[in-house]
């Protein structure tokens, strides 16, 4: 009896599971196919009849969401799943819910999990393409690939994603910052300089990118700066995030008043910013504490354009990974 063409072996699944060590070119061909989605030089639906999972056991708007919307436009059906919706709450295993998800003939699974690492065990014997698309504090690399997106078509250069001679300041909570890990790696590969900025006890080394701890000296460099909210939550004693103003429960900082006073981006340090510079963010932000409400809404952000770059760069992977 001959083989099905259709089936892969463990070893040769495609998956997306962090952007540290992946090679400038292959990030490069993600972009140029997010690209052409975007421009709409490219428009077949390869995922037609097929089926994507998201598996979502942390919570989130913008991801999810997005790759959601990117599979729908490639012609896909979504399975949704959230923490809050699945057997997890009766006792199942991640691995177990991926298996029998994987079990009803989806094309990939987009896994997002409160443990690093969580999606590269899943990828472990998988039997679709998994892409990471956040887990813990370890990488979260379609974030990564947009804001490479996002920062080069600011610059004007998405015609080659080459980023070189161009700076950018990631600000704020690095050390809980899956977002920053993969950023540094994109931006990093496409030749930017990144420099990681914050209080000492949230920018650990060892990342890749330059570490300072006075904003204000860097700023006027900075060609984009990127803030991210403090996350409490994955802190050593999981505090909410307390008021602007108020102590912070957490140790990592003395309080969100000093945070703000040294590390936010105010619309005093935004009118220090170079012409031309760009704010950007994650999201989710926290208004008041890492960003003002005018920086975050004015002419410099690219905030929301991130967001758009990333239902392009979702269409990228999933056209590249999800169609064997
Ligand atoms: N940027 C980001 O991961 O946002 P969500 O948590 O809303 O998905």
């Amino acid at each position: 009896m001959s083989t099905p063409t259709t089936v892969r072996t463990a070893t040769q699944i495609p998956h997306l599971l962090g952007l540290q060590g992946v090679a400038a070119s292959d990030m490069r061909r993600y972009l140029e196919i997010a690209r052409d989605f975007a421009t709409g030089s490219r428009t077949d639906r390869p995922l037609e009849g097929k089926t994507v999972a998201n598996l979502f056991f942390e919570d989130s708007t913008r991801t999810r969401n997005s790759f959601t919307v990117a599979a729908h436009r490639l012609g896909a059906t979504v399975i949704d799943l959230t923490g809050s919706s699945s057997s997890i709450n009766k006792g199942e295993t991640l691995i177990d819910t991926a298996r029998n998800v994987e079990a009803m003939g989806v094309c990939a699974l987009c896994v997002r999990a409160k443990q690093s690492g969580a999606a590269i065990m899943l990828a472990a014997g998988a039997t679709c393409p998994v892409i990471n698309t956040g887990d813990g504090k370890h990488e979260h690399p379609t974030q990564g690939l947009l804001d490479a997106y996002a920062f080069a078509e600011a610059a004007g250069r998405i015609d080659t994603f080459d980023l070189s001679g161009l700076n950018i300041a990631i600000v704020g909570d690095i050390a809980s910052s899956r977002v920053a890990r993969s950023s540094i790696a994109a931006m990093r590969a496409l030749g930017a300089k990144v420099v990681t900025v914050g209080p000492p006890g949230l920018v650990p080394g060892g990342l890749g990118a330059e570490v300072a701890t006075n904003l204000d000296k860097i700023l006027p460099d900075m060609d984009a700066v990127m803030m991210l909210r403090i996350q409490f939550e994955r802190h050593a004693d999981g505090a909410p995030p307390p008021p602007a103003g108020q102590g912070a429960r957490s140790g990592a900082i003395a309080s969100v008043r000093e945070f703000r006073e040294f590390y936010a981006l105010t619309e005093a340090r935004e009118s220090r910013m170079k012409q031309g510079a760009i704010v950007m963010h994650p999201g989710p932000i926290n208004r008041g504490i890492e960003l003002d409400a005018a920086v975050a809404d004015g002419p410099r952000s690219v905030i929301l354009k991130q967001v758009t770059a990333g239902v392009h760069v979702r269409m990228a992977v999933f056209a590249k990974l999800a169609v064997g």
